[in-house]
């Protein structure tokens, strides 16, 4: 049998403790799998530089292999040894958002396995902020490889529990850390080729990155629905984050800034479903909540304020799971600076389903 697949022990550990970050760095080390928390969602990490080491990481999440890794250090040196070339822009966006949510992709090196890179000449890096991850790396002496501690198409895990309930007897270690700050993951940006190009909305924004280099392009297929646009990410081309029953998103078209024609229409589709007997939750903005008529109103933020949104999307998500209702239908989440990486995720969750009213 495959060692891999055996049945592990899962140990659930303080992410506050030196001594637990002590023995997550040991089993680092021996190859093992430890689910850490960072600033975004909690990392399923193992050693980058061990194929073997990869190859848990994709069979515990039941990940496809030809979706590259994360690359996680704690010290800017490491990016000289993993990446064949540095470009002055990936050194000013470095400064400017490290140790934080944004991961840089770069030419590797030959020190990177092509099992942590699915395949790619090019490798992700990201300096976390989150004091554990950042102890737990320096401490292994490792570069850490590190995709979302999910499931494969499950929403990513903010809470360690979350990481428990998909992850248990598959990973060795879970440092708990209490639920994350931000909610969804670090923006990707390919600096590989003529101009910057954003290949994941989130926390860091266009805005913030052209404010630092000048033109950043958005990756076609993050623009334009349109399957047969490849995305660069290859993670991207999935269904991702998905709640177990049907999620679709009621959007206004134009301004509706009383939510009374998004709740008219979703009261009118939930009254459809519970009438045949399914179970339903909503997914509102707390000025909206009391807007709609269903069992099961779920808040997922407070509309004016997207970082509340995010922090709690993925919970929210989960919380349909636990519900265990059929169907599922959410307001839109699109204004402010956050609203294209929320809209990101949420339109991924929902298989792109989405009513225009
Ligand atoms: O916030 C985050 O980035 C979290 C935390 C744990 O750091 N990590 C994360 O990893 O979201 P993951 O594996 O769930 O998503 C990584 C994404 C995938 O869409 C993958 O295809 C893309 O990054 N990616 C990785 N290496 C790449 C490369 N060399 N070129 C293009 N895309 C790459
Ligand atoms: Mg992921």
């Amino acid at each position: 049998m495959n060692d891999s697949l055996e049945k592990i022990n899962t140990v659930v550990a303080n992410g506050n403790s030196r001594e637990a970050i002590l023995q997550a760095a040991d089993i680092l080390r021996s190859g093992g799998l430890v689910a850490f928390p960072t600033e975004t969602v909690y990392g399923l990490g193992a050693d980058a530089c061990s194929k073997k080491a990869a190859e848990k990481i994709y069979s515990a999440k039941g990940r496809p292999s030809d979706n590259p890794l994360i690359v996680h250090i704690a010290d800017v040196k490491a990016v000289y040894e993993l990446a064949a070339c540095v470009p002055p822009k990936a050194e000013m966006l470095m400064e400017a958002f490290w140790p934080g949510p944004l991961t840089i992709i770069l030419p590797k090196k030959e020190l990177v396995p092509n099992e942590t890179t699915g395949g790619l000449d090019t490798v992700a890096l990201r300096m976390p902020s989150h004091p554990a991850a950042l102890e737990m790396i320096r401490e292994s002496g490792l570069y850490i490889a590190a995709p979302s501690a999910n499931t494969s198409g499950r929403p990513s895990p903010t809470e360690a529990a979350h990481v428990l309930d998909d992850l248990k007897g598959k990973v060795d270690m879970i440092l708990d850390g209490g639920a994350v700050g931000i909610g969804i993951e670090s923006t990707i940006v390919d600096l590989t080729g003529e101009c910057p190009t954003i290949l994941r909305p989130g926390f860091i924004t266009k805005q913030m990155l052209e404010h630092i280099i000048g033109e950043v392009k958005m990756d076609a297929a993050l623009e334009i629905n349109d399957s047969s646009i490849r995305p660069k990410a290859p993670g991207m081309k999935y269904t991702h984050y998905a709640p177990k029953g049907e999620l679709t998103i009621v959007e206004a078209s134009s301004a509706d800034d009383s939510g009374m024609n998004v709740a008219n229409k979703i009261n009118e589709l939930v009254r459809e479903k519970q009438q045949s007997g399914c179970g339903v939750a909503v997914i509102a903005t707390s000025e909206h909540a009391h807007l709609y008529k269903c069992q099961n109103v779920l808040v997922v933020g407070d509309g004016t304020k997207g970082e509340t949104i995010a922090a709690k999307l993925y919970s929210t998500l989960r919380k349909c799971d636990e519900l265990s209702v059929d169907y599922i239908f959410s307001e839109a989440f699109s204004t402010g600076a956050l609203g294209s990486a929320i809209m990101n995720r949420l339109l991924k969750a929902a298989g792109q389903r989405v009513i225009k009213i």
